[in-house]
């Protein structure tokens, strides 16, 4: 029996809304295993400049500092998309979020679920059986380097110190290891310095870890391999931007950017998001697919060492899918909403199947 106190940061546009698909998913393992969760909502993002100026405020860190864990719906504001000029935007309080926190490391799975491989524009037999996990570096890199901007001029600088590269890297490693031992490192060795020092160190880190093999992409060579062959990968280690990128583009494999979660690690408390952003169009309509989001309450399970809880959990979203209970981006017929497909999947988690893991 865990108690554990979780800092919700529900955000912008449908993030509050998957949020509380999460929670219900969570309150029904709770009531399940006789866990207890505390849930403490905080601002972050558009919401919190709105009602403070500021993307995170104070309280907002002090609060996630304290948790047992953090679970994020999604930031972000067309207002602030189309006006560059805006010197306060909602993602600073994300990125200034995951660097406080020290959260090196974004974990995000990608699957191709059988029951969803018509859903995808790829076709079935590309796409069967693929099954891997991004390590996405998440505090450096292009989106932390020294920025500039004059009237006709702007800058980005990207840069990577061994140590951010080595405690990631340590991670992709021995996740590969208890893979199917590949670890596929994507970088743009052939003109970057910094994507050099990410070779130089893997290569050498290789030697540690003799049963992964280990092979190197170039980025714009991983993008393609990506959707031509997906099932050749296992675990990808990136930088920030380039695992930014790739990682939508390997939603298009399980079928909907609304599937993939995400875990953000680092030394102390951990983050959990799905990978998708705050769909401002999709706002009150009950549209929005919780799955991505529901999936990172699992992973945070796992975080806790629930893994019978996680489990049950995946095979609740399992069931759903497979009865095709489905938000509209899945399939536009579907008469499902968000809230639905919430408490469907909270309902099997009540009362539904217990799998023990073989
Ligand atoms: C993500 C998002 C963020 C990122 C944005 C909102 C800053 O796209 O989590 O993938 O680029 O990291
Ligand atoms: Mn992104």
């Amino acid at each position: 029996i865990l108690n554990k106190k979780i800092v919700v940061l529900p955000g912008d546009g449908i993030g509050p809304e998957v949020c509380n698909e999460a929670i219900k998913v969570l309150e029904a393992v709770a009531e399940r295993f006789g866990h207890r969760f505390y849930f403490e909502k905080y601002l972050m993002g558009a919401c919190a400049i709105d009602a403070t100026g500021n993307p995170l405020p104070e309280e907002t860190v002090d609060a996630c500092m304290e948790a047992d864990a953090i679970l994020l719906g999604a930031i972000g504001d067309p207002k602030y998309d189309n006006n560059p000029a805006a010197k306060v935007r909602p993602e600073q309080g994300l990125l200034r979020l995951r660097k406080s926190l020290g959260l090196y490391a974004n974990i995000r799975p990608v699957t191709a679920y059988d029951v969803l491989l018509d859903h995808s524009p790829l076709k079935n037999t590309r796409i069967a059986g693929a099954d891997m996990l991004i390590f996405r570096e998440l505090t450096g890199g292009i989106y932390f380097g020294e920025k500039g901007r004059t009237a006709d001029s702007a800058y980005d600088n990207c840069t990577y110190s061994r140590l951010e590269i080595v405690r990631i890297a340590h991670l992709a490693f021995q996740s590969a290891a208890l893979r199917r031992q590949k670890l596929t490192l994507v970088d743009k060795a052939n003109v970057l310095e910094t994507s050099r020092l990410w070779r130089e160190v893997v290569q050498d880190m290789a030697q540690g870890y003799p049963d992964v093999a280990v092979d190197y992409l170039f980025v714009d060579n991983a993008a393609m391999q990506l959707i031509l062959n997906p099932r050749a990968f296992d675990v990808i280690l990136t930088e920030n931007m380039f695992g930014d990128i790739l990682s939508d583009e390997a939603s298009v494999i399980a079928g909907s950017l609304g599937l993939l979660p995400s875990a953000s690690v680092g030394n102390h408390v951990s983050l959990f998001e799905p990978i998708h952003g705050s769909y401002p169009q999709a706002k009150g309509k009950g549209i929005a697919n919780p799955i991505a989001a529901i999936l990172s309450a699992a992973m945070m399970l796992e975080h806790f060492n629930l893994q019978k809880e996680a489990d049950l959990v995946k095979e609740a979203v399992h069931n759903a899918l497979e009865k095709q209970v489905l938000t509209p981006e899945l399939n536009p017929t579907s008469p499902y909403s968000t809230e639905q497909v919430g408490s469907f999947i909270a309902y099997y988690v009540l009362e539904g199947a217990l799998v023990v893991p073989h």
